[in-house]
């Protein structure tokens, strides 16, 4: 009967075919083995492995090995590939639509279905200012029987997304009703969190009801389901962000949900994941133990081989460290003074935009800049003059929303806000293109979970962009996540820390 020594204690804890280990006591020392000891007393406990954590009937719905599933990343950052590595390795992603034309959206959902055959996917959808634009997106995916999708930056819910959500839904004859569209919400406030626990707004399901877009029978059926599925709790992350701690809000959500769903008789339950500040298999647990029925990794997966953005920016996401991010502003809602967590190394992004920010808000006009720093924001930060990129922007908005350009026309501070949010908008596509001219320029959307993982694997060849793929990144998380849960639980019961070396990596 081998006892188990430091080297091997971690291999069975990692080891899916060790499903029972023994723990007993020698000579005053607490052991653990695979195989029962024959001489004494033992605790037999059941090896938990990555499947087993989180929510059943989330892994279930959606047919996933493990819970956890890749949030969107815009502009194709998160990419086809990307979605398909996940769906292959028993995850899930969610395609980046956010920022995409909607045929090279469809060419990417094509691309996913005709690769995963029936394993799982979703597509980001994206609040969007525009509603003919989010509708034109919801029609798609309801026609191309997209099963699930990614619905964020959502305060109210619109039209689009109930549209998408009641589109197909019917009652079985045992009474039992049927949704072939699942919402997997993205919230971190409580108040929208409420929305989308509660059934779909009810002026929404009128308005389609009155345009023909839903049946009567799919209309009824509003009141007696949950806008969606399940609720991904996100804590401070990469790109947007409310910036909350996620040990903080997360168990706060998740009694909510319970509360608020309990107003309802729902025949479902609404589920709670939780996303923000996931980059190591430590911070997977940590999620788990507060509840989350899931997990959802962001930044970690943007340095991927199969992340679309460009191979400079990877090399720059492999050597950041967790001090390296900050807040910045962004270019939707920039005259609102939102802003994004981004790089700081490596490009003078955050400077810049904040700079334009604060002349965007001491200045009526363009022209009321003294004249000296106008001309350092052109050469430093635009690289043209203010005018010729007016001329580009209205060009851009004669074809996507004409009414802006002679309000812009009228209003000087609209139209430095515009032209602001031309390099604001240019920046991240500067990122994703690896443009060797706009180096300083990039606006690499990234949280601390990028700094976490890099510190985790340093020494080992995940170090190195080009060795990091998705689908196992995900995987040695959800693995490693179950190596210390068991390592937790067996010192709990006396075994000595020594016994397990320092990380499942090691
Ligand atoms: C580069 C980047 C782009 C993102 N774009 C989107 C997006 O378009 N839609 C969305 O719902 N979330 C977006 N997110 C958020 C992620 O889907 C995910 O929820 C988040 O990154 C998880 O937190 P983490 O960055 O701490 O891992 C983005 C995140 C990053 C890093």
């Amino acid at each position: 009967m081998p006892i188990v020594n430091r080297e091997n204690s971690l291999c069975i804890l990692a080891d899916e075919n060790a499903p029972i280990l023994y723990v007993f006591t020698r000579d005053g020392e607490t052991l653990v083995s695979s195989e029962k000891p024959e001489d004494t007393d033992f605790y037999q406990i059941r090896n938990l492995n990555a499947g087993d954590f989180g929510d059943r009937e989330f892994k279930k719905t959606y047919g996933l090995k493990y819970a956890l599933y890749g949030g969107a990343m815009a502009n194709g950052i998160a990419s086809a590939d990307m979605v398909i590595a996940l769906g292959r390795a028993g995850c899930m992603g969610s395609y980046g639509s956010g920022g995409q034309r909607l045929d090279t959206v469809a060419q990417a959902i094509d691309k996913i279905k005709g690769a995963l055959c029936g394993k799982p996917y979703m597509i980001n959808m994206l609040s969007n200012r525009n509603a003919q634009m989010e509708m034109a997106l919801a029609r798609m995916l309801v026609e191309k029987d997209v099963p699930a999708v990614e619905a964020s930056a959502y305060i109210v819910p619109s039209e689009a997304l109930v549209y998408y959500r009641l589109r197909g839904a019917y009652r079985q004859a045992d009474g039992k009703i049927v949704i072939p569209h699942k919402i997997i919400a993205k919230v971190s406030r409580e108040e929208v969190l409420e929305k989308f626990v509660s059934p779909p707004p009810a002026e929404c399901v009128a308005s389609l009801l009155a345009s023909g877009l839903i049946t009567e029978s799919e209309a009824a059926l509003a009141p007696m389901i949950p806008l969606a599925d399940d609720i991904t709790a996100e804590a401070d992350s990469g790109g947007h962000t409310d910036g909350r701690p996620l040990v903080s809000m997360l168990p706060a959500l998740i009694a909510l949900a319970k509360r608020k769903q309990a107003e309802f008789c729902y025949q479902q339950r609404v589920r709670v994941g939780a996303g923000g500040g996931i980059g190591t298999g430590l911070s997977c647990l940590g999620a788990f133990e507060m509840g989350a029925a899931y997990v959802v990794t962001g930044s970690v997966n943007q340095g991927c081989v199969e992340s679309g953005t460009s191979d400079y920016v990877k090399q720059i996401l492999a050597e950041t460290a967790m001090a390296d991010v900050t807040m910045a502003p962004c270019a939707d809602m920039f005259e609102m003074g939102a802003k994004v967590e981004v790089i700081k190394k490596k490009t003078m992004y955050a400077q810049n935009a904040q700079k334009l920010y604060e002349y965007y808000v001491k200045y009526p006009s363009f022209e009321a800049i003294p004249a000296q720093e106008r001309d350092r924001i052109e050469k430093k930060i635009l690289k043209d003059s203010f005018e010729s990129i007016w001329q580009g922007t209205k060009d851009y908005f004669a074809k996507v929303d004409p009414a802006k350009i002679p309000q812009a026309e009228r209003n000087p501070k609209m139209k430095m806000a515009l032209v602001f949010r031309w390099y604001l908008g240019s920046s991240s596509r500067w990122a994703v293109q690896g443009d060797p001219d706009r180096k300083f320029d990039m606006q690499i959307w990234c949280g601390q979970a990028m700094g976490a993982f890099n510190l985790w694997v340093k020494g080992t060849p995940l170090e190195r962009a080009e060795n990091r793929h998705v689908g196992e990144i995900a995987k040695l998380l959800m693995h490693s996540c179950a190596y210390h849960y068991m390592r937790n639980l067996l010192i709990r019961m006396g075994a000595s820390d020594e016994l397990f070396g320092s990380d499942v990596l090691a």
